[in-house]
């Protein structure tokens, strides 16, 4: 069986973890909790304030409460994401508005933000599939001449940059992933990235139940308090004694996994003259992406199915990725589309991810490849059958 996917362990992860045991280092906020803080600040070159999370979802939550949104704010986003990034707003009662993404990065099309504001709007969420960054500068432009907030999903973005920036620390707000499924993780975990200072003190305070206790152990202040909402947002130390580990053997991951994508990439795109699938067309700044995800295209939903179905049989395990969030049932009560789905729901539907994760090797990738070639082709032949009878 080759699977989709195989979390990244590189063996040392239980040398800080032995440690942390032996410092009694164990809930949020303590030692390895500030090493990784420090760390993230280092490698992203942020010059904002990097606050471990539980998890990207609620590093989302908490950049929903710290724009104080009230019941009807609206916030633009694009419906092929995961549902965290919807549901973070919703849950402060905002209503969410989708627009149409680009077909060659999945990513919200840039050019159709500024047709969707309106008087309620408060922020737009952009979302990096795949660590390949969003059209930022166009973006952010749209943002300070609407006085809107950006809040970048960088989920998938751990070492992903765009024009020199690390993706997340160019909207007002980033939030990263340390899901197991991640590049780089620690089973459940994240980060926000508070890139706005105006949000710095609130962003501490939210995290730690709505209490000051973080400038209390910087020593700011002699006892700390209730002072405002907030919830349990911080990051168990042990689950930082771990991540550190992975950490600071990224470069090395981005480096591997990247050239696992090069081959993929070239060893597809060396069949031309097969029909069935299109790759990605990376552009010059795809190529600063991280390797998070490899995808093709396949012709329609059907074709898409049969696929997976034949490598299943060949024992791959391949998957498609989100469904649209516009067209979930829940979905349909607290959004709405803006313009048209010209290939939100297409592109989603021929989209088709393929086992990528740090130990897989490239002889496991040819054996993909054939195993695509083979599916297709009986697919074609069995298509011109039934077509002939
Ligand atoms: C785009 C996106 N946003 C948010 C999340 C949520 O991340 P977490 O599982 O760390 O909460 C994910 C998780 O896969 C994701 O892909």
């Amino acid at each position: 069986m080759i699977p989709f996917h195989e979390p990244y362990i590189n063996g040392s992860e239980t040398n800080y973890l032995t440690d942390a045991v032996r410092r009694q280092s164990f809930s949020g906020a303590g030692h390895y909790t500030q090493a990784c803080e420090s760390f993230l600040t280092n490698f992203t070159k942020s010059s904002g304030e990097v606050l471990l999370t539980s998890s990207c979802t609620h590093a989302l939550e908490m950049s929903a409460l710290l724009l104080d949104l009230q019941p009807g704010d609206e916030i633009i986003m694009p419906s092929f994401t995961f549902v965290s990034s919807a549901n973070a707003f919703v849950l402060r009662g905002a209503k969410i508005v989708f627009v149409d993404i680009r077909p060659d990065t999945m990513n919200i099309d840039e050019q159709l933000i500024e047709g969707a504001i309106t008087a309620r709007t408060k922020a737009i969420l952009v979302m990096h599939y795949g660590g390949v960054a969003c059209e930022m500068d166009t973006i952010m432009s749209i943002a300070t001449k609407h006085q809107l907030k950006v809040i970048e999903d960088a989920a998938q973005c751990m070492d992903a940059w765009y024009k020199g920036k690390h993706l997340g620390t160019i909207g007002d707000f980033g939030t990263i992933s340390f899901h197991a499924s991640k590049n780089i993780h620690c089973g459940e975990g994240g980060a926000l990235l508070v890139n706005n200072q105006a949000f710095y003190e609130r962003a501490e305070i939210l995290r730690e139940k709505g209490t000051n206790r973080k400038a209390f152990l910087r020593g700011d202040i002699d006892k700390y308090s209730w002072v405002d909402i907030g919830s349990s947002y911080l990051m168990s130390d042990l689950s930082a004694a771990f991540l550190l580990s992975q950490l600071e053997t990224v470069t090395l991951v981005t480096q591997k996994r990247k050239a696992l994508w090069n081959y993929y990439y070239k060893k597809l795109g060396a069949h031309k003259s097969t029909e069935g699938f299109h790759l990605p067309a990376p552009s010059e700044k795809d190529l600063h992406h991280n390797a998070h995800i490899f995808y093709i295209h396949t012709n329609d939903l059907d074709q898409r199915i049969r696929l997976i179905k034949k490598l299943k049989e060949k024992n791959i395990q391949a998957y498609f990725h989100y469904i649209p969030l516009h067209s979930s049932a829940y979905g349909k009560k607290h959004s709405r589309f803006h313009g048209e789905d010209k290939f939100t729901t297409s592109k989603s539907n021929s989209l088709l991810r393929l086992p990528l994760f740090y130990s897989l090797s490239k002889i496991q990738i040819d054996t993909i490849v054939e195993a695509i070639y083979t599916s297709l082709a009986s697919n074609t032949a069995n298509t011109t059958f039934l077509k002939k009878v």
